[in-house]
């Protein structure tokens, strides 16, 4: 099906606002002179990532690594096994990891990659969201920030895509489909 763009859900000063919000709570959680790894995931967090980590303190001690992951499943289910596509460049043995994602759905691929995550032993492991479709959740996840609770809509811009499509908008905006003529 063919989708437009439709009405903005959240503004670029509402996203804005927010995230210096969850910077001041991560700065507050974390104290300056822990090392802190940010853990962004490929594609979607990368807009909101960037922004983030740019509201956090200069002599913060922080990190920045990338990971990009694709929950194996048929077309409704997911099978429990995350496929790595690009992995963390350095260990997190020992270290302080925050995941950064674009939104949480059913909450499948987000879980699987905290167990593997887990699995290399880092000192602590939290998740930061962009976005919560709680209605969708299919399996409990703890998130630790938030930025905004959304509707069951599909959205996109500020990092989330429709095929690939509108990343690069500067607010949230849903979609609808294009009339067939
Ligand atoms: P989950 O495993 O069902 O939680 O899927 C989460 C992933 O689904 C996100 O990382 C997005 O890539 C994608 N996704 C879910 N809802 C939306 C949406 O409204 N817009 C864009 N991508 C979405």
């Amino acid at each position: 099906m063919e989708y437009k763009l439709d009405k903005i859900m959240i503004s670029r000063e509402k996203i804005a606002s927010r995230v210096r919000e969850i910077a001041a709570e991560i700065v507050k959680d974390n104290g300056m002179n822990d090392e802190l790894v940010i853990v962004g995931i490929l594609t979607g967090a990368a807009v909101f990532l960037t922004d983030l980590v740019r509201e956090l303190p200069e002599d913060m001690n922080v990190k920045i690594d990338f990971m990009s992951v694709a929950s194996y499943g048929n077309d409704t289910k997911s099978s429990g096994v995350v496929r790595i596509y690009h992995d963390l460049k350095n260990s997190i043995e020992g270290k302080n990891v925050i995941v950064v994602e674009d939104i949480v759905d059913s909450g499948l691929t987000l879980s699987h990659l905290l167990k593997l995550l887990e699995g290399r032993h880092p000192s602590s492991l939290k998740v930061c969201v962009l976005l919560d479709k709680y209605s969708r959740r299919e399996t409990e996840v703890k998130l630790d920030y938030c930025g905004f609770q959304v509707p069951d809509e599909f959205v996109v811009g500020y990092g989330l895509d429709y095929a690939g499509r509108w990343r690069h908008l500067k607010d949230i905006k849903t979609v609808v489909p294009v009339e067939a003529k």
